[in-house]
C-alpha cells in the first residue's frame, strides 16, 4: 500500500537532513535552461533519484539534482530541474519536491520558469515579476490539491488570493529598480504541454488576461502555499507565442534553449541580489 503522504515527505526530508545540516530559509525553483544558476550554491548535492519517493526529473535540461548550501549568503534548497505533467506525472507528483522543502523549512519559494511572450510589448530575455495566474487545468479539474487532504502538510481549501506574495513583489520591483534592471510584471496562463499552443489558444488566452504562458510553476505555487511557503516568481520570456495563422514562426526548443543561455547571466545577478532580501533576516 502507498503510504500516505506526510510520512513520505518526512522520510524524504529526513533523508536530506541527514546529508546536512543546512536550514533552508528559501526554496528556489529553476527552470528550463536556467539550473546552472543552482551550482553557485556552496552545500550538498543530491541527485533526486537517491530520495526516497521523489519523482526523477525526466525533461531536457533538467538536470535532477537538489542543492542545499548558501546562495548570496542565504541557506536556501535549490531544485536543479522541475516536474511537469507532460513527463506524465501526476499534479500530485510535481508537487511533491515542493512540500518536502516546505517540510525542510523553508519559509519562502522563488520561482523561475521560461514562457512564451503572450503581451505584445513582452521580449524576448525579458524577466517578468508574475502577479498571478490562470490555469485552465486547473478550472478543469486537475489541483494538485485534489484528494485526501494531508493536515500535517496544510489545510484543506487554500486562497489563491494574494498567491504571489504583494510585499515580495515590491521587494523584487525595489531591488530591480536598484539594479537597473528591467522588470515587466503580468499574468501567468498555464498549459500542461509538452505541444506548444495553437494561435487560437494564444488569443483566447490573451483574451482572458493572460501575458505570459508557460508548462509549470502553477501546480508548485499552489502546493507552496498549502505548504504556508510565501511565493515569488520570475517568469522569462524565451519566444514570443505565436497568435496569427500568417505567422511562419515554428515555436521550438532550440529558441527556448538559446534564449535560456541569454537570460542566464541576468536572472543570476537579479537573484543574488533578490536572495538576501527573502531570507528570515529579510526587511
Ligand atoms: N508555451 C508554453 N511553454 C513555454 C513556451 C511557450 O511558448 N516557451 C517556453 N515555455
Amino acid at each position: 500500500m502507498v503510504k500516505a503522504l506526510g510520512q513520505r515527505l518526512d522520510e524524504a526530508a529526513a533523508f536530506v537532513r541527514g546529508r546536512t545540516s543546512h536550514v533552508p530559509e528559501v526554496a528556489l525553483v529553476l527552470g528550463s535552461g536556467l539550473g546552472d544558476l543552482a551550482d553557485a550554491i556552496n552545500g550538498t548535492a543530491i541527485a533526486y533519484s537517491a530520495i526516497p519517493h521523489f519523482p526523477d526529473s525526466t525533461a531536457p535540461s533538467h538536470k535532477g539534482v537538489l542543492h542545499i548550501g548558501e546562495l548570496a549568503g542565504v541557506s536556501v534548497v535549490a531544485m536543479q530541474g522541475r516536474m511537469h505533467l507532460y513527463e506524465g506525472y501526476s499534479p500530485q507528483d510535481v508537487v511533491f519536491p515542493m512540500q518536502v522543502m516546505a517540510r525542510l523549512g523553508a519559509k519562502t519559494a522563488l520561482l523561475t520558469n521560461a514562457a512564451g511572450g503572450i503581451r505584445e510589448d513582452l521580449s524576448v530575455t525579458d524577466l517578468v515579476l508574475i502577479e498571478d495566474h490562470l490555469s485552465l487545468a486547473n478550472l478543469a479539474g486537475n489541483d494538485p490539491l485534489r484528494g485526501p487532504n494531508d493536515e500535517s502538510v496544510g489545510e484543506r481549501f487554500v486562497s489563491m488570493n494574494n498567491a504571489y506574495d504583494r510585499n515580495l513583489r515590491a521587494k523584487a520591483q525595489a531591488v530591480a529598480a536598484k539594479t537597473g534592471l528591467d522588470l515587466q510584471s503580468g499574468v501567468y496562463g498555464f498549459v500542461t504541454g509538452p505541444s506548444f499552443e495553437t494561435p487560437a489558444e494564444i488569443r483566447a488566452l490573451r483574451t482572458l488576461g493572460c501575458d505570459l504562458v508557460g508548462m509549470s510553476t502553477v501546480p508548485e505555487v499552489i502546493a507552496a502555499r498549502h505548504s504556508g511557503m510565501e511565493v515569488l516568481a520570475i517568469g522569462t520570456i524565451t519566444n514570443k507565442a505565436v497568435s496569427s495563422l500568417d505567422d511562419d514562426h515554428i515555436t521550438n526548443a532550440e529558441e527556448v534553449w538559446e534564449a535560456a543561455d541569454l537570460i542566464r547571466p541576468k536572472l543570476a545577478e537579479f537573484v543574488n541580489a533578490l536572495l538576501p532580501r527573502l531570507g528570515g533576516g529579510a526587511k
